[in-house]
Formats: C-alpha cells, sequence, structure tokens
C-alpha cells in the first residue's frame, strides 16, 4: 500500500498541537505562540485540517474568516477566507497532501458563506505560489516588505461564485 492511501484529511483536534507547532517551527519564519493555534481552531474548527499517517502529523492548514474590503469589488465588503498558514512534512511533499489539506479547508469556509479566499506568500516561495495557482488563486498584487525580514508577499485571491 502506498503512503498516499493511507493518509487521512481529518479536522484538528487539540491533542494534535505540539505536532503542529513541531512542523510550523521546522518547516516556516513565521512562527506563532500556542494561544494563536488555540484561538484560529476556536474560532472555525472546520477550517483547521492534518493530515494523519499511522497517528502522526504530516501536514496542517488554518484559515479564518474575515469580513473586509473584496478584493475583486471595489469599494464592497465580503466575508473572506484567510489561509493563514499551511505546511507539509519534506519527506511527505509532491504527493498532493497540501491539495487536499486546502480543498477541504476551503469547502469548510464555503459551507459559512465565504464570497472570495485569499492568503499571503512569500514572492521567493515557488512552491507555495505553484500549489495555490493549481488551486486557482490569482496573484492580485504584491505586498513590499511584508515579512519581519522585509521580504515582499503576493497577495492572492480567488472568488468562490
Ligand atoms: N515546485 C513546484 N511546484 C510545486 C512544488 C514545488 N516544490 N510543490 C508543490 N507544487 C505545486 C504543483 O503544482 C503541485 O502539483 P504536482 O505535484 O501535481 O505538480 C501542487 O502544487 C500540489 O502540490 P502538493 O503535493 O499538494 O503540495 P505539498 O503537499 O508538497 O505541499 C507546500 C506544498 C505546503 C507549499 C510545501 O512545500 C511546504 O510545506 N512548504 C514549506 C511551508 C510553506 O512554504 N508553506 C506555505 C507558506 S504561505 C502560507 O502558509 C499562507
Ligand atoms: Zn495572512
Amino acid at each position: 500500500m502506498t503512503e498516499q492511501s493511507s493518509t487521512i484529511i481529518r479536522r484538528f483536534d487539540l491533542k494534535d498541537l505540539d505536532q503542529v507547532i513541531t512542523i510550523n517551527k521546522e518547516t516556516l519564519p513565521e512562527n506563532y505562540p500556542e494561544r494563536f493555534f488555540r484561538t484560529i481552531f476556536a474560532e472555525l474548527p472546520s477550517a483547521f485540517q492534518v493530515c494523519q499517517l499511522d497517528g502522526i502529523i504530516l501536514g496542517y492548514t488554518m484559515a479564518r474568516i474575515e469580513t473586509g474590503l473584496s478584493h475583486y469589488s471595489i469599494f464592497h465588503r465580503a466575508k473572506k477566507g484567510h489561509t493563514v498558514s499551511i505546511a507539509v512534512k519534506p519527506a511527505y511533499r509532491r504527493k498532493g497532501i497540501a491539495k487536499r489539506l486546502l480543498k477541504e479547508s476551503i469547502t469548510a469556509m464555503i459551507n459559512q458563506g465565504i464570497t472570495e479566499l485569499f492568503l499571503e506568500v512569500r514572492v521567493s516561495n515557488t512552491a507555495a505560489v505553484n500549489l495555490y495557482k493549481a488551486m486557482e488563486f490569482d496573484i492580485i498584487k504584491e505586498i513590499r516588505h511584508y515579512y519581519r525580514d522585509h521580504e515582499s508577499a503576493y497577495l492572492m485571491a480567488r472568488k468562490i461564485p
């Protein structure tokens, strides 16, 4: 049996928190205090998803819903789904896990009535930019000096019909 066929995507549980925080620290420069993960989960549990293989967490994504200016209809407000963070352990990449995580999290936000999705990503992060393009996100604009080290971000978004 392949790894792919025995991995499951499921809702995050607080017992996964230590593993998720470890993956976040090992794979991304954007790290958050434990209470941030707890708050995001409490606000919209169904949008916080993990990939599990034999009790080990291989990846996660977390997202929240924000109301603010639309990225598509200028001057209009919109209920927007914001993917805050996603990461997959290096040994398990390019197996479609991030795509599956995002799909599940996005579906949960669509069920809450969002009309668009957005996220920020480092301009140098080709893997992630390609992932979002594969998920039908478009680059809306570049946000200069977005990160603490002053790298720019792409604001990427997708309209939900
Ligand atoms: N190079 C080019 N394209 C890529 C790459 C890559 N290294 N990785 C993914 N893609 C694109 C491809 O189109 C791929 O489809 P394909 O494999 O059929 O060509 C598609 O994305 C889907 O790939 P997945 O296998 O679902 O992605 P994976 O599970 O490997 O996870 C991720 C991608 C999350 C970006 C992973 O590389 C990672 O954890 N990186 C470090 C953490 C990170 O950068 N997270 C995103 C930060 S931005 C944010 O969190 C909002
Ligand atoms: Zn963000």
